[in-house]
């Protein structure tokens, strides 16, 4: 969802840090070859993403939704020297592109792939995270800040993508749209978590920005 008049928005890309070589790449063949390529978090977003990160220069990062890797890359740029980032896709035919641009990057021995669902997988990962990035199958976010919040390192942070879900948080409701339905309740649990402090940034489709106290 655009929410600023196109001129704004080139004038913020053009005044903000470019895309690495690696990522417009990475970005070029997801258009290419990929399905549903608009899921890449892209470049501004992905700055973004880069200097959060960088911010927290996080021991541990968690990702729900790794899709073709982009977002993965742009978070592992603030990992601290010997950080990790783990990074959890269910699509296993999504696993040899993933790979390939992370034995290419910087961070290639910093990056734990994951196949499977998250909801399986999260548990089994025995670590407490500084940064973690939700931007997965929407129906479930309520379910992985229940499973996230206690992996979280005090002063923490949670990150999730498509909050405002193309504005339809704003407008009535269909009975059988699941994903509004989950994102609206989501929205108000983190909120409301009084062990959570909570803004939701309008970029791209609504980005939360969650710090766990
Ligand atoms: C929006 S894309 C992620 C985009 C990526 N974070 C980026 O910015 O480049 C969402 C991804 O979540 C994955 N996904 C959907 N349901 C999942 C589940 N239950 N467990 C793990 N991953 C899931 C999809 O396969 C898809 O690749």
């Amino acid at each position: 969802m655009h929410f600023l008049p196109e001129a704004i928005d080139q004038y913020i890309l053009a005044h903000s840090a470019k895309e690495p070589e690696l990522l417009a790449k990475l970005n070029r063949e997801t258009n290419q070859k990929i399905l549903q390529p608009r899921m890449l978090s892209g470049n501004y977003q992905g700055r973004i993403l880069s200097i959060i990160s960088k911010i927290i220069a996080p021991k541990s990062i968690l990702e729900i939704g790794t899709y073709t890797g982009y977002s993965a890359l742009c978070l592992a740029e603030g990992l601290a020297a010997n950080g990790m980032l783990h990074t959890i896709d269910i699509n296993e035919e999504l696993y040899d592109f993933q790979q390939k641009y992370f034995q290419a990057s910087d961070y290639k021995n910093q990056i734990k792939q994951y196949t499977g669902d998250a909801q399986k997988i999260i548990p089994e990962i025995k670590e407490k995270f500084d940064l973690a990035f939700i931007d997965a199958d929407k129906p479930n976010y309520p379910a992985y800040i229940n499973l996230i919040i206690g992996k979280m390192n005090p002063g923490g942070v949670i990150l999730s993508d498509n909050v405002l879900w193309n504005g339809k948080v704003t407008t009535p409701v269909a009975s059988d749209d699941e994903s509004t339905q989950a994102l609206l309740k989501y929205n108000r649990m983190l909120v409301e978590d009084e062990r959570l402090e909570t803004v939701i940034l309008p970029i791209r489709d609504g980005l939360t920005l969650t710090r766990v106290k």
